[in-house]
């Protein structure tokens, strides 16, 4: 028996704001950016777009593919949120849903990872997209890892899906709208984050999860360091240190930020948790046909990489079109990469991953 994705899907907001519009807003550049982050652009959602909407199309699109639904000629799942220009056709998109509808019944579990939730706690946004995708006999709930969520996420499901012999088929999501919990007149992190949402449909199925032909998920490895914990923080509005009635709030909530020691904290982390992946399955980086990381900094890729003498071919990296969207960095480029047909069947995949928490983590998957 092995957990194999079926299906991969991913939302990106239709609105692109590219580097030297934003430097014409804050005290940036186009070269500071690209210098020191790899980042070009990133995609907003509209105001009326909160994090279960972009999830829910994502998660529609994965669902699609697991039923095996035909995309019409062209579709590479690009930019099709709150563009009804571009993308599906009317009548493709409600076949689509109706695909999506089929499958969404047949599903045990849905966890969303995100740290931009629809609502603060309670309810969980995994609940808001259950309902709307008609998932009526799942389970629902939210993984809060930041940006490893989605890592979290599948390791969880995994297990989850491992210890029920009722439980088949899980949705594992991730979701993000930092563009409305950052402070827009920080340049340090203003220009690091986008918003988007990717998905992937996990299910038992009777293949070899040992030997040759092993397939599907074949390990993970979670970890955190708590005492970061100040170094990528919502500090205001939770049980800690919340609105107070009368208080003059003069910000949105924001993210505060210590690069440096994220940084130095995300290079080691990626760096050891390849390493451990890599000797814990028996498996040499030759073996691995992709590596799929957070993509937070393409320099944090480049110094792992560097340390580990992986060449950067080895990496996708995607940050340059969408910037950091925390946990839905990984199923976006999940599904950009499937979608282009460069995942094969039986090619290795290793994602790698690290966020606030401080956590990070990593899956090694047979495609
Ligand atoms: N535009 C222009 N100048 C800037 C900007 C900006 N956007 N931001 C900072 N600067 C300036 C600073 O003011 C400073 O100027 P000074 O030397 O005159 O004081 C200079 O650039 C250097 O600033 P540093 O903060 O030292 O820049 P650094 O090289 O460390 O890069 C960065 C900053 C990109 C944030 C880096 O530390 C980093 O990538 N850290 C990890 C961040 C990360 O991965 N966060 C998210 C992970 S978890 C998650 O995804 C939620």
């Amino acid at each position: 028996m092995a957990i194999e994705i079926t299906g991969t899907g991913r939302a990106i907001p239709f609105r692109r704001i590219g580097n030297d519009e934003l430097a014409e807003k804050i005290d940036t550049s186009d070269e500071w950016i690209r210098s020191h982050t790899g980042i070009g652009a990133r995609h907003i959602a509209d105001e009326n777009t909160a994090c279960s909407d972009l999830a829910l199309e994502a998660a529609k699109n994965a669902l699609a593919m697991a039923a095996g639904f035909q995309w019409p000629a062209g579709f590479s799942g690009f930019d099709t949120f709150g563009d009804p220009a571009a993308g599906l056709s009317e009548g493709d998109r409600a076949d689509r849903d109706k695909a999506a509808a089929e499958y969404a019944g047949t599903i045990d579990l849905i966890l969303l990872g995100t740290a931009t939730a629809d609502y603060c706690g309670c309810p969980p946004t995994a609940c808001i997209v259950q309902d709307k995708l008609g998932a009526g006999q799942a389970a629902a709930m939210d993984i809060s890892a930041c940006c490893t969520g989605f890592i979290y996420g599948l390791e969880t499901a995994a297990g989850l899906l491992n210890i029920s012999g009722e439980r088949k088929r899980a949705l594992v999501i991730g979701s993000e709208v930092l563009s409305r919990l950052i402070d827009w007149d920080d340049r340090s992190t203003a220009v690091l984050f986008g918003d988007g949402a990717g998905a992937a449909v996990l299910e038992k199925t009777s293949g070899a999860s040992a030997g040759q032909d092993r397939r599907g998920l074949l390990r993970s490895i979670l970890g955190a360091d708590g005492s970061g914990r100040e170094s990528l923080i919502f500090r205001r509005g939770g049980s800690r240190n919340p609105f107070k009635a009368g208080e003059v709030v003069d910000k949105p909530i924001r993210l505060e930020m210590n690069g440096q020691e994220v940084y130095y904290f995300a290079v080691k982390a990626v760096t050891m948790t390849i390493e451990k992946l890599l000797k814990q399955e028996g498996v040499t980086i030759d073996e691995v046909s992709r590596i799929v990381p957070h993509q937070a900094n393409a320099r944090i890729v480049q110094a792992a990489g560097k340390r580990l003498r992986i060449p950067m071919e080895k990496f996708f990296l995607n940050i340059e079109e969408y910037a950091n969207t925390s946990a839905a960095s990984i199923p976006i480029a999940l599904d950009e990469l499937n979608r282009k047909g460069e995942l094969k069947k039986g090619n290795l995949i290793m994602t790698i991953g690290f966020g606030g928490g401080l956590t990070y983590g990593g899956n090694l998957i047979v495609w």
